[in-house]
């Protein structure tokens, strides 16, 4: 084959078929095919786009293309969770443990932060002595031994996605909804999963702003789950304000570990409830008392046992979390009732204290971060505390002037509820 025939197919508009897909995504996985061709194809599907069936054939492929996570000692139920990331989102730390807590087995590949959301990954990576780098032989000791793990994407799980994410990064070519719900479900995919629940968030901290573009991306990704046979939900919730309190690696699991002892921040607690239930619901473990199972792991001290045994097998010597030497308070400039009118400009101001890379492989201050205090509709006046800056002496400047561009007072807006019904 010649893999231009493959870019002219999609050029000229067509469709790929499952030979083309399969012997152009093993060609560049091997290295036959070079980068620029390959752009030029992805370029040709982000005009395009692609029908439903091609975009099936086209995240086999991607599945295809390395190793699956099978888990042969791992009895029952499987499921996972995926956000489309946000500021503040902590859910995976508590839900995790919770479905553990309840007999489903969550074997959770993860990834870092990107721009102005947190990575699971880093988060944990402040629990003294963590390691996210497993080998699946470990992950799946891990999940024995816990019933979760939360680790990175190794090698060998769809080195195909590995590539074409990197080649999209640097081409530009990432906002194409097609190549997101491929990219994302054929990772989920290659976990081996009974179930799957996606949190696709809206509102300006969330990845796609705009409601109408997530709720493109969440059927295109439940159509490829149907493709496979995998019973997957979709959930449409708020990322107008964080979800919370803390925002910032050290300090969010601080705020998971109160949630895992029935306390913490309501909004934190109820999506981790609700998610849970779907997936205790999809993998027929609950249903009717779905929420129930999920709030009582949280309540009777199951879901943190949970949580303390996994990251113990994932090699963490203490809970002792690193905090900041210095903590500032940011108060309201203005009085009226409070907006956020860019919440990625919190998550922004979290990364300039150090919390966030500037490039790929940097280290992070985990200690660093931002406890955001206020809720959108709040009536404030100036002066009020809204937020407290945890710090070790860098970006604070930067991270004010992020803070002062996040906030409005007296838009008139009304927060949209944190999950939308359906
Ligand atoms: N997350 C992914 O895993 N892939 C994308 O393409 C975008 C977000």
């Amino acid at each position: 084959m010649d893999p231009r025939d493959v870019v002219r197919t999609k050029r000229d508009g067509g469709a790929l078929s499952a030979e083309q897909i399969a012997e152009f995504l093993a060609g560049y996985v091997a290295g036959g095919v070079p980068d620029y061709v390959a752009s030029a194809l992805l370029m040709g599907i982000f005009q395009v786009g692609m029908l439903p069936d091609e975009l099936v054939r086209w995240t086999r492929a991607m599945l295809d293309s390395g190793a699956r996570l099978e888990l042969p000692r791992v009895a029952g139920p499987k499921a996972d969770k995926h956000s489309t990331g946000g500021v503040g989102d902590k859910v995976s730390l508590a839900l995790a443990p919770a479905l553990a807590a309840c007999g489903v087995a969550v074997p959770m590949i993860s990834g870092r932060g990107l721009g102005h959301t947190g990575g699971t990954l880093d988060k944990l990576e402040s629990i003294p002595g963590l390691r996210t780098q497993l080998t699946r032989a470990e992950l799946e000791d891990v999940v024995l031994e816990a019933g979760f793990a939360i680790a990175a994407q190794t090698a060998e799980l769809v080195p195909a996605d590995r590539k074409l994410y990197a080649l999209r990064d640097a081409t530009g070519l990432v906002e194409s909804i097609p190549l997101i719900a491929s990219s994302i479900l054929s990772k989920k995919l290659a976990e081996g999963l009974d179930a799957l629940v996606l949190d696709v968030k809206f509102g300006s901290g969330a990845f796609l702003v705009e409601l109408d573009r997530g709720r493109v991306l969440g059927e295109t990704m439940l159509a490829i789950a149907r493709g496979f046979e995998l019973p997957t939900r979709v959930r449409y919730t708020s990322m107008e304000q964080p979800l919370g309190v803390a925002v910032g690696h050290a300090l969010e699991v601080r705020e998971a570990l109160d949630c895992l002892a029935g306390a913490g921040p309501p909004d934190l607690r109820e999506l981790v409830v609700t998610l849970g239930a779907d997936l205790l619901a999809e993998t027929g473990v609950a249903v009717d008392d779905a929420r129930a199972r999920i709030a009582a792991a949280l309540d009777g001290g199951t879901a943190r046992a949970a949580f303390e045994r996994g990251v113990r097998a994932q090699g963490a010597t203490s809970l002792e979390l690193p905090a900041a030497a210095r903590v500032l308070e940011w108060s309201a400039p203005a009085s009226g009732v409070l907006d956020v009118a860019d919440c990625r400009r919190i998550g922004l101001a979290a990364a300039a204290l150090g919390g966030g890379r500037r490039a790929p492989g940097e280290a992070l201050d985990h200690a660093v971060g931002v406890l955001w205090r206020a809720r959108i509709g709040d009536s404030v006046r100036a002066g009020d505390v809204l937020a407290e800056l945890h710090h070790n002496g860098r970006g604070v400047e930067g991270a004010r002037e992020h803070l002062a561009a996040a906030v409005a007072v007296d838009t008139g807006r009304v927060a949209a509820p944190l999950v939308l019904p359906g």
